[in-house]
Order: C-alpha cells, then sequence, then structure tokens
C-alpha cells in the first residue's frame, strides 16, 4: 500500500482482468477496455486466462465466483457484499432516518411511505456504504462512481442483494439503488443518464480527502479506494458544479461529508445560500441549501 501515503506520490495500479472459468469473457474485455479509456484509472489493464502467472506488482480482479473479487499485490483480498455485516445490520436499524446522515440528506422529513419518492445522488460512491444507508433510511439512490473497477463492484454487490435467496429487508434496500459508472460532473451537467423519473432531491458528495491517519487505522474499504483512486478529482470543482446545481433545481440540497475537524470545503462567506453542519462524531455533514 505504498502509494497512497502521499497523494502526490501516487500512481494508478495496474490490474489483470482474469475470469475465473471462461477465458472469453465479453464483460472482462469490456472492463479493460473501458480501464483504459478512463482517465487516471490505471497505469496497465490486461486480460488474463485462468491459468497465465499474474505480472509482479498487478491487481487481479477475479470475475466469476459468485462476486468479483479485487486482490492486491500483497495478497489481501476485497469485494462489496452488501448480503451480510454493517449493510445486514443496516437493513434491521430502528428508524434508519434519524441517522445523522439520513437527516443531512432531509429523508426524515418525509413521511415513511413517500421516502421512495425522495432521490438522493450519491456522487462520489466508492463502496457504496453511505449510499446503502441512505437506502436503507429508505430513499431511492443512485451510486455514481467514476472509476470502473469500484463501479463494477458496486453493480455486481447490488445485483448479488437482490437475488431471491436474500432476507427481504435486504432486497428492498438493494431495488432502491442505481449504479451509475460517470463523473457526477456529467450527471449533473447532463441529465440524460438519469431516468427520468429519477429526478434528483439531493447531492450527496464524499470526496477523498488526505489521509493523515495511520494505515492500521483505515479500514479495508478505505485503503483499497485510497489506492485504486488516489487523491481523486478535485472535490472543490465537484462541489461548485453541486452548488450551480442547487441554484438551477436540479437538486434541493447539497450534502458534503467532512472529518469533523477540518473546514468547509466552500465556506459561509463564499456561499450566498444557508450552510447547516450536522455532527456526527469523528465527521460532520456539512448541507448547502437556498436562501429562505
Ligand atoms: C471517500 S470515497 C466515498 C466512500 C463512500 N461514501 C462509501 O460509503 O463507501 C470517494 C469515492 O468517490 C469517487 N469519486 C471522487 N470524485 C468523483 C467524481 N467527480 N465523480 C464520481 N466519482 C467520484 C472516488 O472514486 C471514490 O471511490
Amino acid at each position: 500500500m505504498s502509494n497512497t501515503k502521499n497523494p502526490s506520490e501516487w500512481t494508478p495500479p495496474a490490474f489483470a482482468i482474469q475470469p475465473v472459468t471462461a477465458p472469453a469473457n465479453p464483460a472482462a474485455e469490456d472492463l479493460v477496455t473501458q480501464l483504459l479509456a478512463t482517465s487516471n484509472a490505471c497505469s496497465d489493464a490486461i486480460l488474463m486466462s485462468p491459468d497465465e502467472a499474474l505480472p509482479p506488482h498487478y491487481w487481479l480482479l477475479q470475475l466469476g465466483n459468485d462476486l468479483p473479487r479485487l486482490i492486491r499485490p500483497d495478497g489481501t483480498a476485497w469485494n462489496i457484499d452488501y448480503r451480510s455485516g454493517k449493510s445486514q445490520q443496516r437493513a434491521a436499524e430502528h428508524k434508519p432516518a434519524r441517522q445523522p446522515l439520513a437527516r443531512a440528506l432531509g429523508i426524515h422529513k418525509i413521511k415513511a411511505a413517500q421516502r421512495c419518492h425522495w432521490h438522493v445522488i450519491d456522487g462520489t460512491a466508492g463502496a457504496g456504504a453511505d449510499g446503502w444507508q441512505l437506502a436503507a433510511a429508505g430513499a431511492s439512490v443512485t451510486l455514481v462512481e467514476f472509476h470502473p473497477i469500484l463501479s463494477m463492484l458496486l453493480v455486481a454487490a447490488i445485483k448479488a442483494a437482490t437475488d431471491t435467496d436474500v432476507d427481504a429487508a435486504t432486497q428492498a434496500i438493494a431495488q432502491r439503488i442505481t449504479v451509475l459508472n460517470e463523473r457526477v460532473e456529467s450527471v449533473l451537467n447532463n441529465r440524460d443518464p438519469l431516468p427520468p423519473s429519477r429526478a434528483a432531491n439531493a447531492l450527496y458528495l464524499d470526496p477523498m480527502y488526505p489521509n493523515r491517519r495511520s494505515s492500521a487505522a483505515v479500514k479495508k474499504p478505505m485503503q483499497f479506494i485510497q489506492a485504486l483512486v488516489g487523491p481523486g478529482p478535485d472535490p472543490i470543482t465537484v462541489l461548485q458544479q453541486g452548488l450551480k446545481a442547487l441554484q438551477h433545481s436540479t437538486v434541493a440540497r447539497v450534502v458534503v461529508k467532512r472529518p469533523s475537524n477540518a473546514s468547509a470545503l466552500i465556506v459561509q462567506q463564499n456561499w450566498h445560500g444557508q450552510l447547516v453542519t450536522i455532527d456526527a462524531g469523528a465527521v460532520r455533514f456539512d448541507v448547502y441549501l437556498l436562501p429562505n
């Protein structure tokens, strides 16, 4: 994980995509093409047959298991799976709309039966944990993730969570989630990728921020995301696009997750509307609204 310590030293990983069973796999070929075409997503991307040896320092993406698995060069494996652990606890949570994240996105103000009409764009989906929490609170969520590998892990995880052998509460959450492999700026500027039935009510952003904690303190999903994405797109530019969308009424609120001790990405002096903060322990949510 040496390339995560200092974002300025970050170089994108090289990926080998390996279908476990069928060597000729159109999804794997598409992913290689997509990776090579996405700016800063990889230093190389190759298709490998199951019996080929992995070149040194390559990350391996194994397709064809229950869920795709990403394996970094030190052998540590990770995937996204909403059917167990914290995500499944979310499905059973009491009053999930009262959680600080759901309150920041305005979900608590909507009657429970109407919450599925409250559409949140999670513009920085990552592993989709926050997006899953918002869907567990009842909202419909579009997960927007520009990195092709993260995006395909999300698609596979959502699909697996809708399987008939999964518990009904988990299935219901997954059915409220859509994944888009896009830059959120393009989604906000060009509404075409969003079906008309999913006009957005709120935009949520959880941008990458410099990691000041020791790597041992960073949980596995975030270690993987940091190594895959590095510093990521400039969050202030992304927020500026979000605030433009707010001014054009494309969304009714924009929420940014920040470390509790960091300043706002765009401070009140530079925003003519309201800026409200909701504390949630180590993090806080900055809620940008139009003037009253
Ligand atoms: C800190 S992570 C988000 C973690 C996420 N909230 C979760 O619960 O897993 C930020 C993610 O946003 C993605 N991202 C950053 N800027 C983006 C942009 N402009 N458009 C789409 N995705 C973006 C990065 O690739 C990364 O996966």
